[in-house]
């Protein structure tokens, strides 16, 4: 296992180009008025343009109208199209020429930028995209359900026995385990299992002490290319946000973990290193195949399949990247039902307030004279 590297992170971190360019901006322009010009200039701007647009092909239309040529394209049209003026040899009025030019200008601009930005490049294979995963039953979709937390205990040891040979979890602390998926005691085990570096002693030597409680869970490799280097050039990922960043969440990372068959389809190529995994986009990935029946041992006496422990790690995953789930669903709750009675009560307070006002009747008597 490598040494902890988070706060070796930070502590690298200078300010990039765009750092610095933000904070020069700074001094001239208030946060909001950054956010108004970058953002809301171009939308405001939006509806000028077809205006504009719209003007000058009025004045154009307006200026060509009266051109003589236009009349006798008009004419000829206009007899060609319609008998009735024809025989009445009347002349097509200046609007319904202007009508004509405009409508054709109209068509042709539209046609030229079709032409232009109709078509852009698009993935067009299944292949390309990655096959849609398809979306499973997790115990925790539903608009009140929270993690089923024995399964995130399973998930950690799946990611802790399999993955973490190659993926870090930089996000995560052994702390926030505490209560989620392990009692304190049995965290505090797991740390001490892995050695961090020390403050410097007085000879300014780091020495190694086993991992508390407030360390993040360690990083496999010490940094990116050491990392590379053993996965022949490919990047394993960050496990921490992972499934916020995929496209389909928990259904993507269990179909990818799932989803290698034996052999690849036939007509299929997939590059040398790479391993066939339809839900991967282009197909070829450069992580093979980790799960297999019975690689773990749970403590719970679950039968480890794959499919069980891609559906623990994934679930453990969705913890990591959304530990506050549960609370949050638990708040939301709360908030409902408490606007759903202040509004109840506000029901009663508009009608208690109203009715002597809608159930009055006023009368006219009129003066005797
Ligand atoms: C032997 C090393 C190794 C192991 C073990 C491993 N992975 Fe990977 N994983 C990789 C590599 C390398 C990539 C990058 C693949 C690529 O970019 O083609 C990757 C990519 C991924 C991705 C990202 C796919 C994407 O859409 O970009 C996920 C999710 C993932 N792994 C999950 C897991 C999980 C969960 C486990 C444990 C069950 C695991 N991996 C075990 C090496 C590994």
């Amino acid at each position: 296992m490598g040494k902890h590297r988070a706060l070796g992170y930070l502590a690298d971190y200078r300010p990039g180009p765009a750092a610095s360019s933000v904070a020069e901006n700074q001094g001239k322009f208030t946060a909001t008025q950054v956010f108004l010009l970058t953002n809301l200039g171009p939308v405001y701007a939006l509806p000028i343009i077809p205006i504009r647009i719209g003007g000058c092909i009025s004045a154009m239309v307006n200026r060509l109208s009266s051109s003589p040529l236009l009349k006798r394209i008009s004419s000829t049209i206009s007899r060609g199209f319609s008998s009735a003026s024809k025989e009445s040899g009347s002349e097509v009025s200046r609007n319904t020429r202007a009508a004509i030019v405009a409508t054709v200008a109209t068509g042709g601009l539209a046609a030229w930028y079709a032409h232009l930005y109709g078509n852009p490049i698009k993935a067009v294979t299944i292949a390309e995209h990655g096959l849609h995963p398809a979306s499973y039953p997790w115990p925790h979709n539903g608009w009140l359900d929270t993690f089923d937390h024995a399964s995130l205990r399973r998930g950690f040891t799946v990611y802790k026995e399999v993955c973490a040979a190659c993926h870090s979890l930089n996000l995560v602390a052994w702390r926030t385990l505490v209560g989620v998926t392990h009692t304190a005691d049995e965290v505090r085990a797991l740390a001490e299992e892995y050695e961090y570096d020390s403050e410097p002693n007085d000879e300014g030597e780091i020495e190694k002490r086993p991992g508390k409680l407030s360390d993040y869970i360690p990083a496999p490799y010490p940094n990116e290319q050491a990392a590379r280097a053993a996965n022949q050039g490919a990047l394993p990922p960050d496990l921490s946000l992972i499934i916020k960043a995929r496209h389909g969440g928990c259904d993507y990372v269990f179909s990818l973990l799932t989803g290698y068959p034996d052999d690849p389809p036939a007509g299929a190529t997939v590059a040398t290193g790479l391993n066939y995994n339809p839900y991967f986009p282009g197909g070829g990935i450069a992580m093979a195949r980790v799960l297999f029946d019975g690689l773990v041992e749970y403590d719970d006496g679950t039968p480890a399949t794959t499919s069980q422990m891609a559906k623990d790690v994934t679930s453990f995953l969705n913890w990591a990247a959304e530990p506050e789930h549960d609370e949050r669903k638990k708040t939301g709750l709360k908030v409902l039902i408490v606007t759903g009675t202040l509004w109840a009560i506000s029901l009663w307070v508009k009608r208690f307030k109203w009715s002597p006002i809608k159930t009055r009747k006023i009368l006219y008597k009129p003066p005797k004279v």
